[in-house]
């Protein structure tokens, strides 16, 4: 299947995706994660991106359209795709329709308050992406899947935070109505445990595979 997981910043779509791949047997992609990859690369995307990302702000359409119709062109993703991330505008929704057809959009529906606390105790692992939650770390401060030692991203500092979710309810929020209309929305609450929620993701997903 070809996944999409919408929902604003910190409603754990990297959480569920990095589960429901593992599951699947098919790739994550994210282009939260291939443009940090490229700001740390210094590639000629990742300097332009940079300063977007760093004020909370949406990187340019086609520059992450672009990231995307190339990425998927590669083999690992025939069986199947989650992405996580993109689309973020109806334009990049109207865009991937042209080179992808996708079969479900996931949406995880959390309030802000609760994505406020979530991302002020966000950890992740510059190595391979993996995110964790101060209050579930018990006092560890490496990747379990790698030992590397875990970072706050820059764009989880508070003022930041917000612009982000501001963002998020101007031009994201939107592609929930855009996918209820094309047929393939699947809404999901998004604030009970990690594992409540895959769950139902892998239920939802059942029932329309
Ligand atoms: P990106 O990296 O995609 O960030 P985001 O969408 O803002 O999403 P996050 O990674 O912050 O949250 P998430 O939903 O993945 O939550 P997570 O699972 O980590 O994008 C960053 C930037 O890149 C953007 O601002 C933009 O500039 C640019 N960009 C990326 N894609 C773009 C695009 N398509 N177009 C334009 N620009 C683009 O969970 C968050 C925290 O909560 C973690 O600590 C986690 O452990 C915890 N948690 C998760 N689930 C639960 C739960 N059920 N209960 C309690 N805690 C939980």
């Amino acid at each position: 299947m070809n996944i999409i997981f919408l929902g604003p910043p910190g409603a754990g779509k990297g959480t569920q995706a990095q589960v429901i791949c593992q599951k699947l047997g098919i790739p994550q992609i994210s282009t939260g994660d291939m443009l940090r990859a490229a700001i740390s690369a210094q590639t000629e995307t990742g300097l332009k991106a940079k300063a977007y990302m760093d004020k909370g702000q949406l990187v340019p359409d086609e520059v992450v359209i672009d990231i995307v119709r190339e990425r998927l062109t590669k083999e690992d993703c025939k069986p199947g795709y989650i992405l996580d991330g993109f689309p973020r505008t109806v334009e990049q929704a109207k865009a991937l329709a042209t080179f992808a057809k996708i079969d479900a959009a996931v949406n995880l529906d959390v309030a802000d308050e609760v994505l406020v606390a979530r991302l002020s105790g966000r950890r992740v692992c510059p190595l391979c992406g993996a995110p964790y939650h101060v209050d579930r770390l018990n006092g560890s401060k490496i990747c379990k899947v790698d030992a590397t030692p875990l970072i706050q991203r820059d764009d989880d500092k508070p003022e930041t935070v917000l612009n982000r979710l501001q963002v998020y309810h101007q031009k994201t929020a939107p592609l929930i109505d855009y996918y209820a209309g094309e047929g393939i929305l699947c809404n999901i609450t998004g604030s009970g445990s990690p594992e409540e929620i895959s769950a139902e993701i892998i239920k939802t997903l059942e029932a329309i595979a």
